[in-house]
């Protein structure tokens, strides 16, 4: 970031929030990271260890006839070569990405058809080059059009999702309405690219296997592969200390997990392996694409009579992941009459599955646009639209929400920015050879948790040591907990020593659904109340010994009230557009959220940020660019696949409005990862609008689309 970007204040912050902002903390791990002494799972230090190098299917579709072992074998280094005409049959979790080598068909250009294990990185990269696979090739389709003859209906989406909903006439409303939008909304294949690849080191010792793994949390690593390799929990450990990144990437175990316990069992020494960025492509999960048609029908004041959300997203051949576009469609406006529906395209294409807010970040592009075309219909102001149609109760679940300060948003984003002295006329106001406008877009994203247990001891000296297998993606989510924990003892944090990142350690959920915090919090919040009031109640003067005390969330999550939780937030951009070459520059982004309880100000106001980030990189950058021909992504790095870098985002600013909310869970908490992404996009177009006058219904916005 740039000296513009807006210090987090976090003066600002504890008033913002009536004082119940905590003090901020610097990440715990922060020092260990800057100087390189945290080890990443590729790094630990490992005797012996050997290096698995996947080799990549040419076709997207087909058979793998035969691979040249023979030949491979005799190059220097090399200590196996398997494929699935050698590798062992192994147990399948049900999860395309687990399983490997076990078939002879190809249903993506990019697959893993075999793997070299050799005695260097470099060997094992080499010899991956130069093995020769025979395939018999079939015909493949891989582009999303809206009329593909593999279209369904599928029966729930991501996360279990209902896959439809209606309530009322929509497409009577929809004829009857005053004002109307019906347009088609596109977003391309986007592609996670976590800073660190993904990566597993696997050592066997006797039956036993350690993973030193890249993921978003080691408890579903360990359950896959006590899956695959039929062993029991107790022996297979996976240790996630530190991990770069994933943005739902490395929430279930990667092919690689299992093809390096694999390798390392076959040639019975610990095995390296990692995803290259560009097999990451193809390998690990993408967004999928999406076409979606929003109908929006009102009267002449604004309010929203009907709201029509229908979207087609594609999936692979041997896995359905069904992305919940229409997901946030449900609980944003009001309107007696709606519908939301999903169909899924079976192409040859790698597996879609979680890119930060699945559903939500997609599907609040278009919504929002929509919104954004309605306003100008109108002729109204599309703060003024948003907030005319704000619910009073969940529109189609009919239930209260926990909280929800939409309007507050919108209303602290509006002051912020100035709104009240935008010019509402496109192609209004310009600078030298520059078009400037700016644009609003409502975010949204839920308030999920999941069970989590936690264990914390106190020790004579007065330390404590709290335990729980959570995952720290580099979010700050250790230090978060250890806030917490610090706060529930009633004790300094410098007496508090936080465990994360062990399968050994107390079982807990995934870093995903933006719900760390709320569940690992949770049970860390638990368990040192208990810890803190068998203190008190027995050891006044402090333990003589170690005093060890366990709490799960199992029940506390069973036991809630029937609400909907859900975050908000508003996101306001503006752009410049050249007259002369089309650039689009983004000369400042603000986002006012209202997520709860903020627990650690620095790492939060970056969790925001890193999403506003995300999506403008999805409103000016990001396109997987689908070959008809080769049946791939024909970007597929990061010199060709663009994401935003410092020069492209100047000033931006995050806030965050008060809200207490008891009914989220015990600390207030409502979630902060996904959705600085949603709606970002969204603002950013219409924003380009504002400035140009011309709606692009594509992302990304190219030059071409508006010079
Ligand atoms: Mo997030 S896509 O739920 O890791």
């Amino acid at each position: 970031m740039t000296g513009t970007v807006a210090a987090p204040s976090t003066e600002q912050t504890a008033e913002q929030t009536g004082g119940r902002t905590s003090a901020p903390a610097h990440r715990v791990e922060g020092r260990e990271k800057v100087t390189g002494r945290a080890h990443y799972a590729y790094e630990y230090p490992v005797d012996e260890v050997a290096y698995a190098w996947a080799v990549c299917a040419d076709v997207p579709h087909g058979r793998v006839r035969h691979v040249d072992v023979d030949a491979a074998m005799g190059l220097p280094g090399v200590l196996a070569v398997l494929w699935h005409g050698n590798a062992p049959r192994m147990a399948s979790t049900g999860d395309a990405m687990q399983d490997q080598l076990q078939s002879d068909r190809v249903h993506f250009r990019g697959e893993v058809v075999a793997v070299v294990v050799a005695t260097t990185a470099e060997q094992a990269r080499e010899v991956a080059g130069l093995v020769r696979v025979d395939y018999a090739t079939e015909p493949h389709r891989s582009v999303l059009t809206e009329d593909d003859p593999s279209l369904y209906r599928p029966e729930q989406l991501n996360a279990g999702i209902p896959t439809t909903s209606e309530m009322g006439d929509p497409d009577a409303a929809f004829e009857r309405s005053e004002v109307r939008v019906d347009e088609v909304y596109r977003t391309p294949g986007l592609h996670n690219n976590a800073m660190e690849p993904h990566a597993t080191t696997a050592v066997w010792t006797d039956d036993r296997v350690t993973l030193w793994d890249s993921n978003q949390g080691s408890t579903p690593v360990r359950d896959a592969v006590c899956q695959v390799f039929e062993l029991p929990r107790d022996r297979v450990r996976v240790v996630s200390t530190h991990v770069g990144g994933g943005f739902g990437s490395k929430g279930t175990p990667r092919p690689q997990v299992v093809l390096a316990v694999l390798a390392a069992r076959h040639v019975g020494r610990p095995v390296r392996m990692a995803l290259t960025r560009q097999q990451m492509f193809a390998l690990v999960g993408y967004r999928t694409p999406t076409i979606q048609r929003v109908r929006l029908g009102a009267d002449r004041t604004g309010r929203l009579q009907v709201i029509d959300h229908r979207a087609v997203v594609q999936t692979a051949t041997h896995q359905e992941f069904a992305e919940q576009v229409g997901v946030a469609t449900r609980v944003m406006y009001a309107a007696r009459h709606r519908r939301t529906d999903h169909h899924v395209a079976v192409l040859d294409v790698p597996i879609p599955s979680w890119m930060r807010a699945p559903g939500e970040c997609p599907g609040m592009y278009a919504l929002e646009s929509a919104m954004d075309e309605l306003a100008v219909r109108l002729g109204m102001d599309p703060v003024e639209l948003r907030i005319r149609n704000e619910p009073a109760t969940d529109p189609e679940r009919g239930t209260p929400f926990s909280s929800r300060n939409l309007v507050a948003c919108l209303r602290r984003g509006a002051d912020l920015v100035g709104w009240a002295d935008r010019d509402p006329r496109p192609r209004s106001r310009r600078e030298g050879e520059w078009w400037i406008g700016t644009g609003v877009a409502s975010s949204t994203y839920p308030a999920y948790a999941s069970p989590a247990s936690a264990s914390a001891t106190a020790h004579p000296d007065g330390g404590y040591t709290v335990r729980v297998n959570a995952t720290d993606i580099g979010t700050g989510a250790r230090t978060a907990l250890l806030v917490l924990a610090a706060e529930a003892l009633g004790a300094a944090r410098d007496r508090v020593r936080i465990l994360i990142g062990d399968s050994d350690l107390p079982e807990a959920g995934v870093a995903g659904g933006s719900m760390g915090t709320a569940s690992w919090g949770w049970a860390v919040t638990k368990v040192c109340a208990a810890l803190r009031a068998e203190l008190e109640d027995r050891f006044p003067d402090g333990p003589a010994e170690d005093l060890t005390v366990q709490a799960s969330t199992e029940e506390d999550l069973q036991d809630r009230a029937d609400v909907t939780r859900q975050a908000f937030g508003a996101q306001f951009a503006t752009v410049r557009v050249s007259d002369v070459t089309g650039e689009i520059r983004l000369d400042r982004m603000v986002g006012v959220f209202a997520a709860g309880r903020i627990v650690n100000p620095v790492t939060a106001r970056s969790q925001f940020l890193g999403g506003m980030t995300m999506g403008v990189g999805m409103a000016l950058l990001e396109e997987g660019v689908m070959d008809a021909a080769f049946g791939d992504y024909a970007n597929h790095d990061l010199a060709t696949y663009h994401v935003p870098v410092n020069a492209d985002i100047r000033d931006i600013h995050v806030e965050w409005i008060d809200e207490h909310d008891e009914q989220v869970n015990p600390m207030g908490t409502k979630g902060i990862g996904e959705i600085g992404i949603v709606g970002a996009a969204a603002a950013v177009a219409n924003a380009v609008h504002h400035a140009t006058g011309i709606r692009v219904r594509s992302l990304p916005v190219h030059l071409e689309d508006v010079a």
